[in-house]
């Protein structure tokens, strides 16, 4: 009897161990994130929505990268310390989820984003997004030929009328003479005079 129940235990402890260890394979960090792949325009916002979850306390660490450039964007842990990197603190706005704002856009921020959760014991697992950012100066020259036909078309318009009224004066002349015509004389003896 005594035996069984020995060999009972050790079943319980062996498929107990093996379950935390596949439990810790499958990482107990889950990372949420609903989208991974981003495009913004230079001036807007952006908010890489995450959901993190961990044992214990997560420590969230996001790193920017982009081709040889990589540099470590903020480290908090939720409700215990928050640290920003001078360079963006005015701009980025962390989340206790994990979630970062980062506002006021330029073109060099498009690039990879990656967020790195550790728990207390050291594990860690992380998650990257892409972000694209679009120049707004194809809006501009679209404004800008727009505006440049607009102005053409306005001195066509001017020109257009310009010869007309230089020809209805002609024409206003023209008649003027053929009128006073009768008068002819008038004019001869002034000539004459
Ligand atoms: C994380 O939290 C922010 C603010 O509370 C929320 O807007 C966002 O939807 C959350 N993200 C996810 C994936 O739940
Ligand atoms: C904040 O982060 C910077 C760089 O990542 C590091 O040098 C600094 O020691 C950190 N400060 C605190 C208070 O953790």
């Amino acid at each position: 009897m005594w035996h069984f129940r020995l060999w009972d235990i050790q079943d319980v402890a062996v498929f107990l161990s093996i379950t935390l260890y596949m439990c810790h394979l499958a990482g107990a960090i889950s990372i949420n994130s609903p989208q991974r792949s981003l495009t913004r325009s230079v001036q807007e916002d952006v908010f890489f929505s995450v959901d993190v979850a961990c044992i214990g306390i997560p420590t969230i660490q996001w790193t920017f990268m982009s081709g040889a450039v990589s540099r470590t964007i903020g480290t908090w842990q939720p409700g215990v310390y928050t640290n920003i990197t001078v360079d963006y603190s005015s701009r980025v706005q962390p989340y206790r989820n994990g979630s970062m704002g980062l506002s006021d856009l330029r073109l060099q921020d498009g690039g990879y984003y990656v967020i790195t959760v550790t728990e207390t014991t050291g594990n860690s697992k992380d998650a990257g997004h892409v972000l694209k950012v679009n120049e707004v100066l194809y809006e501009d020259l679209q404004y800008l030929s727009v505006s440049a036909l607009a102005l053409a078309c306005l001195a066509g318009l001017l020109m257009l009328s310009m010869w007309l009224l230089d020809k209805a004066y002609r024409k206003i002349v023209a008649w003027r003479r053929r009128k006073q015509m009768p008068g002819k004389t008038n004019v001869k003896n002034k000539s004459v005079k």
